[in-house]
């Protein structure tokens, strides 16, 4: 008889175990891994758009739902401190849900089955199989190859092609888990040691300050102009660099932010060129983080790619080693959760190219059904087939209440004694600077507290509205502030500034 079918007496009925048995005599011995032995590079990596300000407001969420949060003066959290659309309401895309759904169903409940068409567009069902054909038989619950599935690289290839006007080709498209993953392999093959610095504006996603601590590295922050409207300037840029060489380390990589984040600007041509231009001068490989590429809202202004800059400065930028990425969290997409994104590689060294792609073959592959997305994403349906007018008027939708939402919220918070705030002309943020009264900034040094971060849970606590303190994003020394997504709906935002106006009167009465 297999050991597998030998039938036990219920527990109950096991005879008592001798106490010496059951009583353990020693205290369980010290852990292997502790604050001390663990990585301490770990321990020191912040990451505040997931900081200790989100982990209160988590907390407050889940006293409210057990009912002990019942004294606070407000009734739900309203999560601003990250650029998550879906979380706050916006509705997903259908076409692409369909495709989506039709790929991850068996062919039997989805493309062949008899009633799909009552279902499902005709479009979407054609792109499902055409997309099941390129995936092969595993569909998407198999590994990929490491890059990603072919057909949905030459798509990305496709889209960079027409957006820049110069031809891209997919063996040069890595698909990633989310722009993050991309961004983590390159950060990965760029540093090693101490020694290795990279330049990062300042304020930045902190992502870069995160991964870079992680990795060991040096960041050389380079400030941004608030004053200009958060401009990229050579000076900032030299005077980064320069300081970064008197500390020893040599300068590696330089990464822009296109649009912004947390700051919204919008990089133009020339500064593209600019920047461009330093890199070469001074041997830096650019990494060009374009997830917000979609999401320009001021009328006038244009997301152009370094790529197409690059390429269009011919001789002047021929040597220039670029990394582009782009990502289906964002845009008009906002599909966070399902992790889809690219990295495309210009000019790299083939064989840098090659232990990039070891690096990615480390980890197999990006998830599929993101990958599947990625494709979706460049490649959707145009006009003339079924789902076109419908896909076109969610974007527009979409697109026009982000448009609202920015004006509405930095006309709001302009409006508040102490804050200033620019323009919000791209991405998914505003980022104003709060003047903090001088003993409030005694108050939370005094605790060994950044004051915005006590700001923001003063906030959290009163209104329920978790922003990010900028601190968190890095900023010039005696600025304070916040960064406040302008995701949730208009009426909740336009609630959302009278609380943080009432807020911001109370808090300087506090600390009269
Ligand atoms: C500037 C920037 N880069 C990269 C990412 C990462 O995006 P994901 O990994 O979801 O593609 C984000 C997310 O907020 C971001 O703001």
């Amino acid at each position: 008889m297999s050991a597998a079918s030998v039938a036990l007496p219920p527990e109950s009925s096991w005879p008592a175990a001798p106490r010496a048995q059951l009583v353990q005599p020693s205290a369980p011995p010290a852990k292997v891994l502790t604050s001390a032995s663990m990585s301490q590079a770990l321990r020191t990596m912040q990451y505040a758009v997931r900081g200790s300000v989100v982990q209160r407001a988590e907390e407050i969420e889940r006293q409210l739902a057990s009912g002990e949060g019942a004294a606070l003066p407000f009734d739900k959290i309203v999560f601003c401190n990250i650029g998550n659309p879906q979380a706050v309401g916006q509705k997903p895309i259908t076409f692409f849900r369909q495709v989506l759904a039709l790929c991850d169903l068996p062919a039997e409940s989805g493309v062949d089955h008899p009633s799909a068409s009552l279902l499902f567009p005709p479009d979407a069902i054609a792109r499902a199989r055409e997309m099941r054909a390129a995936m092969g038989p595993g569909g998407t619950g198999a590994y990929s190859t490491t890059q990603g599935v072919s057909r949905f690289r030459e798509d990305v290839a496709s889209f960079i092609s027409r957006r820049d006007g110069h031809a891209c080709e997919g063996r040069n498209v890595f698909l990633a888990n989310g722009a993050s993953a991309a961004i983590r392999m390159v950060l990965t093959a760029t540093v090693s040691s101490a020694d290795d610095a990279v330049l990062v504006p300042i304020p930045q996603y902190p992502i870069y300050s995160g991964l870079l601590s992680l990795l060991g590295a040096h960041q050389a922050g380079y400030m941004l102009d608030e004053a200009q409207n958060w401009a990229v300037t050579v000076e900032c840029l030299q005077a980064a660099y320069d300081d970064a060489r008197a500390a020893g380390k040599c300068p590696r990589a330089c990464v822009i932010i296109n649009p912004g984040n947390p700051t919204g600007n919008v990089l133009s041509r020339d500064v593209l060129e600019t920047v461009i231009a330093f890199c070469v001068a001074h041997r830096l490989v650019l990494m060009a983080d374009e997830v917000y590429q979609e999401n320009v809202h001021e009328p006038g202004l244009s997301f152009v790619s370094a790529r197409k800059v690059a390429i269009e400065m011919g001789e002047r930028a021929r040597a220039l080693e670029l990394f582009s990425f782009h990502s289906t969290s964002k845009g008009l997409l906002g599909e966070c959760g399902k992790r889809g994104g690219y990295m495309e590689l210009h000019n790299i060294d083939p064989y840098v190219q090659s232990q990039i792609f070891k690096l990615a073959s480390s980890g197999l592959c990006a998830a599929v059904p993101g990958q599947a997305l990625t494709s979706l994403m460049v490649r959707p349906p145009v006009e003339g087939e079924p789902s076109h007018e419908l896909y076109a008027r969610e974007t527009a939708d979409i697109r026009q209440a982000l448009a609202e939402r920015a004006r509405l919220l930095v006309d709001g918070l302009r409006a508040i004694p102490g804050f200033s705030c620019n323009d919000a002309s791209g991405a998914m943020y505003a980022f104003p600077a709060v003047e903090l009264p001088p003993k409030a900034v005694e108050h939370a040094r005094a605790q060994g507290l950044a004051p915005d971060e006590v700001y923001a849970v003063s906030l959290l606590e009163s209104t329920g509205i978790c922003v990010v303190p900028a601190s968190g994003f890095g900023q010039a020394a005696g600025r304070y502030g916040f960064r406040t997504t302008f995701l949730p709906s208009t009426d909740e935002l336009r609630r959302a500034v009278r609380h943080i106006a009432q807020h911001h009167e109370a808090f300087c009465q506090r600390y009269a």
